[in-house]
């Protein structure tokens, strides 16, 4: 976004914020001076983190991709959705099925412009500016309702959106909350930052420069990643492997020897099915 250009009612231009951040990381255009040097600040102690930036978002559209191809998933809730970027949730499953359809949940202001710049006027999406620590405000919204059918199969997706929430918020029962409102047959697909091999001073860095910013971020080990899944049936992550969590470059690669890179080791990923 050109400094010049109003900013939408709400959005602090003091402080950066994750959403305009991780835009920046993704290369787009919706951030300030203070999220790019917020961003630069962490850049400067770990440098994977414009890789692992895409590699989480890559495990995301590979993910909705999946979903919508292989598991004949018509309906989205794409919650912590972040700004309008490249391979945006509509258009991956759009490309698999036009009429399929996807709610998003930001709580970021900026998150409106995905309604002017982005969506498709068709009546197949929503954006719902709207906390995820509020699922009853989330779940009986008047534009998600009009989209999403709780009794066909739906799929979650909460993709490096809950290291924002604290544990003092239960980011496990938001989590349980959202998969409980859907049916049978519906999936959750999360991603989630870790500490987990990756260097101190580096992850330090990331959790110093998010306390200046509109949300915290609270890393978390694999074993509190896998509580996320808890009742969930976990999909194998690549051909010839278990039912396991993985790192972000792992999830739908075609060659896993390959995907990996340190910086998605930053992301722990999976996608599970409610039985
Ligand atoms: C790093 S971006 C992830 C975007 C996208 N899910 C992805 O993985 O590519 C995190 C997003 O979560 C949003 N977010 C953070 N806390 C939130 C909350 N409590 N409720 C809803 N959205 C939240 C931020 O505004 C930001 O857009």
């Amino acid at each position: 976004m050109a400094e010049a250009q109003p900013l939408p009612d709400g959005v602090d231009p003091t402080r950066p914020s994750p959403a305009r951040m991780y835009d920046f990381m993704l290369g787009g255009t919706h951030n300030l001076e203070i999220d790019r040097q917020a961003t630069q600040r962490i850049y400067a102690q770990a440098p994977d983190l414009f890789d692992g930036a895409w590699a989480n978002r890559g495990f995301h559209g590979r993910a909705a991709r999946w979903l919508a191809a292989e598991c004949g998933i018509r309906q989205f809730i794409d919650i912590g959705s972040g700004l309008p970027t490249q391979q945006n949730t509509h258009e991956v499953v759009h490309a698999v099925d036009p009429a399929a359809r996807v709610a998003y949940v930001d709580s970021d202001p900026m998150v409106l412009l995905l309604g002017a710049e982005m969506l498709a006027d068709d009546g197949t999406t929503a954006v719902l500016h709207a906390d995820l620590r509020e699922p009853g405000t989330v779940l009986n919204h008047p534009d998600l309702r009009a989209l999403i059918d709780f009794d066909q199969p739906t799929a979650v997706l909460m993709t490096a959106v809950l290291h924002f929430v604290p544990d003092a918020a239960d980011p496990w029962g938001l989590v349980a909350r959202y998969v409980n409102a859907c049916a049978p047959g519906s999936y959750l697909a999360l991603s989630h930052t870790t500490r987990d091999k990756i260097p101190a001073n580096q992850i330090e860095t990331v959790v110093q420069v998010y306390e200046g910013a509109t949300e915290s971020v609270f890393p978390r080990s694999l074993a509190e990643v896998e509580r996320f899944f808890d009742g969930l049936e976990i999909v194998p992550p690549y051909p010839g492997a278990g039912p396991v969590i993985t790192h972000a470059g792992f999830w739908g690669a075609e060659d896993p020897q390959t995907a990996d890179s340190d910086g998605a080791r930053a992301f722990y990923c999976g996608v599970a099915r409610k039985p």
